[in-house]
């Protein structure tokens, strides 16, 4: 497998935070791609309680869908708590939300629960990536159903309250994801010449 060479112990963690399962689907394609590029990679569900252990990972992909307008509050939390790290590895940061589904509010800088969340959290990932998420009515509870019907009125979407459409572009999402790897392979072939050259300096 290409980049094999240069697996070892130390993975890639994406974590996810998903409600109806769709980010959960779209970091599982993410694994599979930096699997692909022979990264190793750990995927897990973002909770309250989740902490980092910076000594097993060299990368951290977040893969969070919008709820109301919110991300889960575990996602500020944890880049509060691992600021320091998080700013030293490759990062990826890939929001989920129907609003994605108009090709303008890909970019970043118009995605506004995106521009929020980066400013709230004074973090600049490596990697920015906004994806449109999945429509799953039959999966909503009545509450739910009644207010993503509204919100698919005045965002010109189906408001049936029956459909189940994927608006994922998953080229796009695998695409991301090669890129991302690539960035990590770059990082860790980048450490691995630092360490040997600091090996090399050493007196004997
Ligand atoms: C209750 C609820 C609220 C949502 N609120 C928003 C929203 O405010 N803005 C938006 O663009 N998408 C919103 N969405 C769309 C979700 O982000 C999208 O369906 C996503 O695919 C959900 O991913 P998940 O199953 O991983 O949670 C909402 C979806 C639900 C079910």
């Amino acid at each position: 497998m290409p980049g094999e060479e240069i697996a070892d112990h130390k993975s890639v963690l994406l974590l996810y935070s998903s409600r109806f399962g769709h980010s959960r689907k779209i970091a599982d394609a993410v694994a599979v791609e930096l699997m692909r590029a022979g990264l190793t990679v750990e995927v897990a569900g973002l909770t309250q309680t989740t902490r980092i252990d910076p000594g097993r990972h060299i990368g951290l992909g977040l893969v969070i869908s919008v709820r109301y307008g919110h991300f889960a509050r575990a996602a500020y939390k944890l880049v509060k708590a691992h600021k320091a790290w998080i700013e030293s590895v490759p990062t990826l940061l890939m929001t989920i939300s129907l609003t994605a589904r108009k090709p303008e509010k890909r970019d970043p800088t118009n995605h506004v629960y995106t521009r929020k969340f980066l400013k709230k959290t004074a973090w600049c990932p490596s990697q920015t990536e906004v994806v449109a998420g999945s429509l799953q009515y039959p999966l909503y509870n009545v509450f739910d159903r009644a207010c993503i019907r509204l919100i698919m009125l005045m965002m010109g979407g189906e408001a049936d309250g029956r459909s189940e459409i994927d608006y994922t572009d998953w080229d796009r999402v695998r695409a991301a994801a090669r890129e991302y790897g690539e960035r990590c392979l770059r990082n860790k072939r980048a450490k691995k010449t630092i360490e040997a050259a600091a090996y090399q300096r050493q007196p004997r």
